[in-house]
């Protein structure tokens, strides 16, 4: 095979984006030759491809060697799993599933077909200022990490966006609100940069700012192995928000913030420091530098031939999909936690959570009525 015949599945605001490109031929030795939807808006577009309505006949149909899948969160398993079972090659969108327990099952079952490859959406990954950031870790130049900081409440979302469609902050639709969708960026992120935290203490307020029963402000503490300790606090009500990523090593700290990465070095290793010093005031010194970067011009476009390189030649995968569980029990056991009013040790029970969550489901009484809204600002929301 020397060319992927690529499918999307869900032709919603991001199955579009990643259409338009591919159509444009922007993704080298790949040709989008099939899309799907359960209702799709203006099919003139995909005159040339095939169009199916049902994602499973689209795996089956013969007509694709991958697919990304774009549909709401928990169809996201149940597709995969389809893809991966009929030897077709999936890229995941974020999340992989919409909780740990399904993450697990669609990792299972990918288990099982080694030659498939199975990448996940996670753009942020290829953005140099993470990448500077990473290379700054493995480096040693923040010496012992000890703590962590994100703000990132400049998620703002308005009562339209949550009115656009049915599955939209619903605990059935989605599982969760800001942090299964918006921020799991983000949390896919820190811990790819920090690994994951031991324990976390989420506190969630569920429909602070919006019509919304899941989660939309968010205020969490996390601690890791070594002892370092962190927030991370989000938002999709707050204006105008806050975006300030924090890591504090025992060497220095870098801060991330209004697309400018600062990084202030210290002359000696701050633990060494306290213990050798023979005054009580003094600090060691520092010096701040700026770290300049650029941003990708087109992540998406970079996972997807990432996930075409990997499927010809091996590459190694920049997200592959198993590390997206991560993230999913990130924003799954902020949500269990508040909901606890208790400190969750890690890993999570994601059974425990599937069982809260179904009980959660079964008692909602949300009624939703679906207004459309413009989409033309959706790439706009990208870069955090
Ligand atoms: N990586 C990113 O930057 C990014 C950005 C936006 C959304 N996303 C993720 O992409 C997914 C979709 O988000 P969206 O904003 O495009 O949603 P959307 O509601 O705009 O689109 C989803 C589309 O899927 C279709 N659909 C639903 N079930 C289907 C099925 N079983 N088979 C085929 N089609 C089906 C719907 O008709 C709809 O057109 C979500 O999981 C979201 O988290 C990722």
């Amino acid at each position: 095979m020397d060319k992927i015949r690529l499918g999307i599945i869900g032709l919603g605001n991001i199955g579009k984006y990643h259409a338009e490109y591919l159509l444009n031929r922007k993704i080298n030795r790949c040709e989008l030759v099939a899309v799907c939807d359960k209702f799709l808006t203006s099919p003139e577009k995909y005159q040339s491809l095939k169009i199916f309505t049902d994602g499973e006949r689209l795996i089956k149909s013969g007509d694709v060697d991958a697919v990304i899948i774009a549909t709401p969160h928990f169809q996201h398993t149940t597709l995969g799993i389809a893809a991966f079972e009929n030897g077709v090659h999936a890229l995941v969108e974020k999340p992989i599933s919409s909780h740990k327990a399904d993450a697990e099952k669609l990792i299972a079952a990918h288990k099982k077909f080694s030659k498939i490859i199975f990448a996940g959406m996670f753009q942020l990954r290829t953005e140099p200022r993470y990448l500077k950031i990473q290379k700054m870790i493995e480096g040693g130049d923040l010496g012992e990490i000890v703590r962590v900081n994100w703000i990132n409440t400049d998620w703002y979302r308005t009562e339209a966006y949550y009115s656009s469609s049915d599955w939209r902050a619903t605990w059935k639709g989605e599982g969760g609100g800001v942090l299964l969708n918006q921020c799991l960026h983000n949390l896919d992120t820190l811990q790819w940069l920090c690994g994951m935290p031991k324990r976390v203490r989420g506190f969630c307020q569920l429909g602070r700012f919006h019509k919304i029963e899941v989660e939309d402000n968010v205020t969490t503490y996390l601690e890791w192995a070594n002892g370092a300790t962190g927030i991370f606090i989000s938002s999709s009500g707050e204006a105008p928000g806050t975006n300030r990523f924090e890591i504090a090593g025992t060497l220095g700290r870098l801060v991330l913030e209004n697309n400018k990465l600062m990084f202030t070095r210290n002359a000696a290793d701050m633990i060494e420091f306290s213990q050798t010093a023979k005054q009580g005031f003094v600090k060691p010194d520092a010096k701040e530098e700026e770290i300049l970067f650029e941003n990708a011009v087109q992540p998406h476009a970079i996972m997807v031939q990432n996930f075409v390189n990997a499927i010809l030649n091996g590459e190694p995968l920049i997200a592959p999909g198993e590390e997206g569980i991560n993230s999913v029990e990130l924003a799954n056991v902020m949500g269990y936690s508040s909901l606890l009013g208790q400190t969750v040790e890690l890993p999570m029970d994601g059974a425990a959570w599937e069982k809260k969550l179904n009980q959660l489901i079964a008692e909602s009484k949300i009624e939703k009525k679906v207004v459309k809204v413009a989409t033309d600002d959706f790439v706009s929301s990208f870069r955090k």
